[in-house]
């Protein structure tokens, strides 16, 4: 069953028979384009960048060759319903969230949520209680949510109608979710999970668990990040129980465009195929990359060091994706964003993500021994380069403080009642707009929050350090929309 292919063959299908187009896209077959766009994206792709005529099925109401291709999905995944996304993993976070929390209601969400959450939240007009996650200074990042964190909060808020989960973090952590879900289900709450960069894990053993193998009640999952299909293609798992798979459909729909991407759509009947039939055996592959480079990194490059399963020592950090090498560069006396630029100037390598003291680089199907090969070699050049600094001279990492949450997110961002002030004057006064550093697109503040001069100063400096500083409508970040 897993072998077969239904959207993806039936769309060839389609095509080969070169049908006459009256439907939009007005390309029609890339006819109607420039070729210089034809001929680079070639014949075959323009083919099927199709639209939802009646062979071809409906996303909003699937019945047909989409319906087929969604339920192999939801078997391989250990689903009961799978959800198409081609509006990546942020449209089917919006649509998980939108599906369990409405206006006043309280969802439980860990503070390194990504911004999708984030809008989720305004959207819904939910209440958003934050957990604290652990906190790893000597790495720099933050990890999971402990079990003790969701069961204290909890207790404090008795009703809350929904709790989210990320498995794993952007650098490859899990919390304990199994015991969270049966925690939070014992209470008859949900679990609803950004599973953005936990695809792989259903498809083998030496990976975290999989939201749905933890029992969750849905997992926004990208397939696009590390499964394998196109960037913007994700799923929604559902498992039956706690939500009503008619309401997510519904709610999808609500949020997704009318004119979803064929090519999209085909390109995760392929990769769920592919992960189902042969998952294992490449996974296996790529481990034995990723954990043949850490190795090397951790004994022969000096002044490097890459993480794996030796901080698996909480509930917080109870397992780890060896696929994610996240590297840091700290005993070099230089900034993760600095080897970032001389691995992009010096050798051609474009990273993940970077930070104060590391990179994020992913391993995947697409990886070789020579692609590894080729990071090593810089990565040994780069530690050459510097040599190993003095501890005391290195800076140190700054997670901002959370703020307090004044006015629901919703009711501050739709007020009319608001007015620009400079950034530097805003300590004390309640947000109307969002401020993020993306990547990983993580708050600094959201709207309805009270300015700490702490939010202000973090700001600047990473403003300053010239990052990806996003949210207002300000793009310099100089002035803020406020609440008078
Ligand atoms: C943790 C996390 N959640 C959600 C998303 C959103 O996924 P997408 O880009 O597919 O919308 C991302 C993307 O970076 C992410 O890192």
């Amino acid at each position: 069953m897993q072998n077969q292919t239904p959207l993806f063959t039936k769309l060839v299908e389609h095509a080969s028979r070169n049908p006459i187009q009256f439907h939009i896209p007005a390309h029609k077959k890339g006819f109607g384009m420039p070729s210089e766009f034809s001929d680079f994206i070639g014949p075959n792709a323009l083919s099927i960048d199709l639209i939802n005529i009646a062979p071809l099925d409906d996303l909003h109401s699937p019945k047909g060759i989409i319906k087929e291709a969604q339920e192999l999905a939801a078997r391989a995944f250990g689903a009961d319903h799978t959800f198409f996304s081609v509006q990546g993993t942020s449209g089917a976070i919006m649509t998980m969230i939108m599906s369990v929390v409405g206006p006043g209601e309280k969802i439980l969400v860990p503070r390194n949520a990504h911004k999708s959450i984030m809008a989720a939240i305004i959207l819904s007009g939910a209440h958003p209680v934050f957990m604290h996650p652990e906190v790893d200074a000597e790495i720099g990042i933050m990890h999971g949510i402990s079990v003790d964190t969701v069961r204290v909060t909890l207790d404090a808020h008795p009703d809350a109608k929904g709790v989210l989960l990320i498995n794993p973090t952007y650098f490859g952590v899990s919390c304990d979710l199994k015991t969270i879900v049966e925690l939070c289900h014992e209470r008859g709450v949900p679990v609803v999970v950004d599973e953005a960069h936990g695809v792989l894990f259903k498809f083998h053993d030496d990976l975290p668990l999989s939201a749905m193998q933890a029992g969750a009640d849905m997992a926004a999952t990208s397939v696009h990040k590390l499964g394998g299909s196109m960037t913007q293609s994700s799923v929604l798992n559902v498992r039956e129980g706690f939500v009503s798979p008619a309401h997510v459909q519904a709610v999808l729909s609500m949020l997704h465009t009318t004119s979803t991407s064929y090519l999209l759509l085909a390109s995760l009947d392929v990769a769920r195929k592919n992960l189902a039939v042969y998952g294992q055996e490449l996974i296996e592959k790529v481990l034995r990359l990723a954990r043949n480079a850490r190795k090397i990194i951790n004994e022969e490059i000096p002044g490097m060091f890459c993480f794996g399963d030796e901080i698996l020592k909480t509930s917080a950090t109870f397992a780890h994706d060896p696929l994610k090498l996240n590297i840091s560069v700290k005993e070099l006396g230089v900034t993760g964003w600095e080897v970032e630029k001389i691995l992009r100037t010096d050798f051609n390598i474009e990273v993940e993500m970077s930070d104060l003291y590391n990179i994020l680089c992913i391993v995947t199907f697409g990886d070789t021994e020579d692609t590894l090969g080729s990071l090593i070699h810089a990565l040994r050049e780069i530690s050459k380069r510097f040599g190993v600094q003095e501890k005391k001279d290195l800076p140190q990492v700054r997670i901002p403080s959370m703020p307090l949450l004044a006015v629901s997110p919703r009711d501050a961002f739709y007020n009319k009642q608001t007015e620009v002030v400079p950034l530097k004057e805003a300590a004390g006064r309640i947000m109307a707009e969002s401020v993020m550093v993306y990547p990983p697109g993580i708050p600094i503040i959201m709207p309805g929050e009270v300015i700490t001069q702490d939010n202000i100063e973090y700001i600047d400096e990473n403003v300053k350090a010239g990052l990806p500083v996003q949210g207002p409508d300000d793009p310099n970040i100089e002035f803020i929309k406020v609440l008078k």
